[in-house]
């Protein structure tokens, strides 16, 4: 379709899991590869990465190399996708102190992301119980603001990202409501393109906590050797009732299942358990009892193995040449910059603050002080 253009980004503190690849990356792929659009940006977020992690910039330098070779194992094609680094493109910026204008402070107390870190920062270096959020840096306060103008600078139609996003993408749309609004129609509304399938909305962790995090040490990371993932899904946490092979098993919260749910297919049964159909007859026999979890685990390890293994082949080729990698990233950062700076000249225009271009105006002040 003409006129789509889908924008997206990581924040580059860790590798990238399996729970980003079924919440996001693999929807990625699929967009890139069925076409149809205009344009398509994937962006490594290391300006927003340094919001809450500006006493470590050693940590994002470390990470956006990770970042990218996971983009590229993945199977993001850089002939397709304009790949870049959030902090190479001034134009955000600029178009995000211009946006400060349009949102309010109790706007930004309200986005679900920073009143989790108001909570967690309301004490000052000593200990000290600050007045609400005063704790807070004003970087990190204002990032909903910064992740609209990554969005907007790309006039972005199709935001694919996790669920815990969408209430960024709200935001960014009632800062382009109110821009339009107040300047005249320039900047255009995105909408968030979320996963179908429940499952991959938030991917558990391998313990079965709400989410993959890296302290938790409860990843699947995509660059995981085939040991290393043995391992991690022979302890996944299962139903602890059920202990006999025989006891009647529960699905919900049983991460095994859950995984299934997020990656199985009917064609892997007939590869790799051709005594079931679907997963709904392997989910029956487990709830009706008489079916171990190992054997779970086995089909699960399969089938994780079978999407995981092109992703480390591509992975290892990349990593042969780490120079053109970051070549790749600069390429595509000039070419980002280009389409931001046209997006910045029509803000500046709207905003009647492109003073060196306005012919009228220069005419008019001319007039102004001549014509006494
Ligand atoms: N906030 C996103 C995350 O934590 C990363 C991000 C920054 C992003 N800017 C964006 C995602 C713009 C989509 C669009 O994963």
């Amino acid at each position: 379709m003409p006129g789509k253009i889908i924008l997206t980004g990581d924040r580059p503190t860790g590798r990238l899991h399996i729970g980003h690849y079924v919440g996001s990356l693999r929807n990625r792929v699929a967009i890139q590869n069925a076409g149809g659009y205009e344009k398509m940006f994937v962006f490594i977020a290391d300006a927003q990465a340094l919001t809450d992690n500006f006493d470590n910039p050693e940590k994002v330098r470390q990470n956006i190399i990770e970042v990218a070779l996971d983009y590229l194992s993945v199977g993001l094609d850089p002939d397709k996708v304009t790949l870049f680094i959030q902090s190479q493109i001034p134009q955000l910026t600029e178009l995000t102190f211009y946006y400060m204008n349009l949102v309010t402070v109790a706007r930004l107390q309200r986005n679900p992301t920073v009143k989790t870190e108001i909570a967690l920062r309301g004490f000052n270096a000593e200990g000290e119980e600050q007045a609400f959020g005063s704790g807070l840096p004003v970087g990190f306060f204002c990032y909903p603001i910064s992740q609209a103008a990554d969005i907007t600078a790309f006039k972005a139609t199709d935001v694919p990202v996790g669920e815990d996003q969408k209430p960024m993408i709200e935001q960014t749309v009632e800062i382009v409501r109110a821009f339009n609004r107040i300047y005249g129609e320039t900047l255009v509304e995105p909408k968030a393109v979320l996963p179908s399938n429940a499952a991959c909305l938030r991917l558990p962790g391998t313990d079965g906590k709400a989410k993959m995090s890296k302290s938790l040490g409860n990843c699947i990371y995509l660059a995981e050797s085939a040991d290393e993932m043995h391992k991690k899904v022979m302890s996944m946490y299962t139903d602890p009732q059920h202990i006999n092979v025989s006891d009647p098993g529960h699905i919900e919260g049983n991460t095994v299942f859950t995984y299934l749910d997020a990656f199985c297919r009917d064609e892997h049964f007939g590869l790799y358990w051709p005594e079931y159909a679907n997963l709904d007859e392997l989910k029956a026999h487990y709830q009706r009892g008489g079916l171990g979890d190992v054997k779970c685990k086995k089909f699960l390890e399969k089938i994780l193995n079978e999407e995981l293994e092109p992703i480390r082949a591509r992975r290892k080729e990349y990593e042969k040449d780490i120079p053109a990698v970051y070549d790749i990233l600069k390429k595509g950062s000039e070419v980002a910059e280009a389409a931001a700076q046209a997006t910045l000249d029509d803000v500046k225009k709207a905003m009647q603050i492109d003073y060196f271009n306005d012919r009228a105006l220069i005419e008019e002040q001319a007039r102004r002080f001549t014509s006494i």
